[in-house]
C-alpha cells in the first residue's frame, strides 16, 4: 500500500486525517517537530485505528534532516500539514510565520520534485479570501492583500506551488479549510495544541468546563441577523476525509489541472451566537459569556461555496454543527479525566 507522508501529522487536522488514511488501509509516515503538538497522539492514533504510523521528529525548515529522510524513507504522496497558524502571533512576529511556514514548503517541494515524489496536498485556509462582497465565496473570487502575514503565508505558499507545477512533473491540490472545529468520535484524539487556542469551539468547550471564567463574544453590532460573525464551521473528521479523497484523487491521476484548489466548507454560515446555542442545546450546559468589543481584523462574514469540491471531489461535509459541538464537548470532558487521573 502507498506510504502516504504526513507533515504535521501530530496536530489537530493532521492526526485526523492519519486516522482516515490508516482506516483505507494506507501506511502513513508522520513528520512533525512537535513544536504545537505531543507525541502521545501516536498512542491515540493507533488505539482507534490498531495501527501505528511511523514517526520523525523533525523540523521541515532543517533541510539536512528532511534531506536525509527521503533519502532513507519511500514516500508515494505527501499532506503538507505543518505550519504555525496563530494569527495574532503573525502580526507581533511576522518573520517567525515568515520563516516556518514558507520554509517548510519550499525545503519539501525541492526535495519531492528530486525524489519524484509528485503528489503533494497543501494546507491552505479561507484567510486567503479576507473580506468579501459576495457571499458565498467560491475559488474563483479574487484575493485582496492578507489580512494577517499568517493569511499571506497561505497566499504565498500557493503561488509558490502554482508556479512550481508549472515547470516540474508536480501535481498539487491546494485545500482552503474554513473553520475546522470538533472532535473525533472516539474523543481519543482532538483538538490538543501547546498553545492556548484561541479559536471559538475551545474557547467555549474550555469556558464551559471551567478552564475560562467566561468568554467575550468578539462584537454584536456588525451587518448580520443578529449582529455577530458569521462563519462556515466544518468538522475535522469531514476535513480529514476530504484529505484522503484529494491525495487518492492525485495518486489516481483524476485531477485536472497540475495545480488545483478547492473550498472545505459545509456551505452554510453560523453566527457566533448559533454557535453559542448550538452548544448549549447539544449539551445541555449554560455557557458564562459576555459581549464585547470587535476583535481587531476580524472579517465579518464568510462562507464557503462548496460546489466544486461537491462535483469534482465527489466529496460533502457531513456532519453539522451540533456534531462539532458533541464531539468538541466529549474530547475536553476526556482531557479533563485524564487531568484528574494524573493529578
Ligand atoms: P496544529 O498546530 O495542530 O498542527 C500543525 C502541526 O505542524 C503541529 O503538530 C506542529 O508541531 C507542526 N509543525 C509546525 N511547524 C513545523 C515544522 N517547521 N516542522 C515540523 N512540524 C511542524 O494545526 P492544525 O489546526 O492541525 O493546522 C494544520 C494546517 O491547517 C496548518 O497548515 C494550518 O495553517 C492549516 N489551517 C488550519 C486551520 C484551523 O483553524 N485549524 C484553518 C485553516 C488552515
Ligand atoms: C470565529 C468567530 C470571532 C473567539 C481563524 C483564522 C483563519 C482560520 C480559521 C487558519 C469570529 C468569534 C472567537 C472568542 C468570539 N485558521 N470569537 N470569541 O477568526 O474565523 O478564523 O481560524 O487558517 O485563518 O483567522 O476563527 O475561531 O478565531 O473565530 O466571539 O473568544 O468567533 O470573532 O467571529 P476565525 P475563530
Amino acid at each position: 500500500m502507498k506510504n502516504i507522508l504526513v507533515t504535521g501529522g501530530a496536530g489537530y487536522i493532521g492526526s485526523h486525517t492519519a486516522v482516515e488514511l490508516l482506516n483505507k488501509g494506507y501506511r502513513v509516515t508522520i513528520l512533525d517537530n512537535l513544536s504545537n503538538s505531543r507525541a502521545e497522539v501516536l498512542h491515540s492514533i493507533e488505539k482507534i485505528t490498531g495501527k501505528r504510523p511511523d514517526f520523525f521528529e523533525l523540523d521541515l525548515c532543517d533541510r539536512n534532516s528532511l534531506e536525509h529522510f527521503f533519502n532513507t524513507q519511500k514516500i508515494d504522496a505527501c499532506i503538507h500539514f505543518a505550519a504555525y497558524k496563530a494569527v495574532g502571533e503573525s502580526v507581533d512576529e511576522p518573520l517567525k510565520y515568515y520563516r516556518n511556514n514558507l520554509l517548510s514548503l519550499i525545503n519539501l517541494a525541492e526535495l519531492m520534485i528530486e525524489k519524484k515524489t509528485d503528489h503533494l496536498v497543501f494546507s491552505s485556509s479561507c484567510s486567503v479570501y479576507g473580506e468579501q462582497d459576495k457571499l458565498p465565496v467560491n475559488e474563483n473570487s479574487p484575493l485582496p492583500k492578507a489580512e494577517s502575514p499568517y493569511g499571506n503565508t497561505k497566499q504565498i505558499g500557493e503561488e509558490i506551488l502554482a508556479d512550481t507545477v508549472k515547470v516540474n512533473p508536480f501535481n498539487v491540490i491546494a485545500l482552503r479549510y474554513f473553520n475546522p472545529a470538533g472532535a473525533h468520535e472516539s474523543a481519543l484524539i482532538g483538538e490538543y495544541p501547546i498553545q492556548p487556542p484561541n479559536n471559538l469551539v475551545p474557547v467555549i468547550t474550555q469556558t464551559a468546563i471551567g478552564k475560562r471564567k467566561s468568554m467575550t463574544v468578539f462584537g454584536s453590532d456588525y451587518s448580520t441577523p443578529d449582529g455577530t460573525c458569521i462563519r462556515d464551521y466544518i468538522h475535522v473528521v469531514d476535513i480529514a476525509k476530504a484529505h484522503v479523497v484529494a491525495i487518492e484523487r492525485l495518486i489516481h491521476k483524476k485531477n485536472k489541472n497540475r495545480f488545483e484548489v478547492f473550498n472545505l466548507g459545509t456551505g452554510t454560515g453560523h453566527s457566533v451566537m448559533e454557535a453559542i446555542h448550538a452548544f448549549e442545546k447539544a449539551t445541555n450546559v449554560k455557557l458564562n459569556y459576555t459581549i464585547g468589543e470587535k476583535r481587531a481584523g476580524d472579517v465579518e462574514k464568510v462562507w464557503a461555496d462548496t460546489e466544486l469540491a461537491n462535483q469534482e471531489l465527489g466529496w460533502k461535509a457531513a456532519l453539522e454543527l451540533e456534531d462539532i459541538m458533541q464531539s468538541a464537548w466529549k474530547w475536553e470532558l476526556k482531557l479533563k479525566e485524564e487531568a484528574g487521573v494524573e493529578n
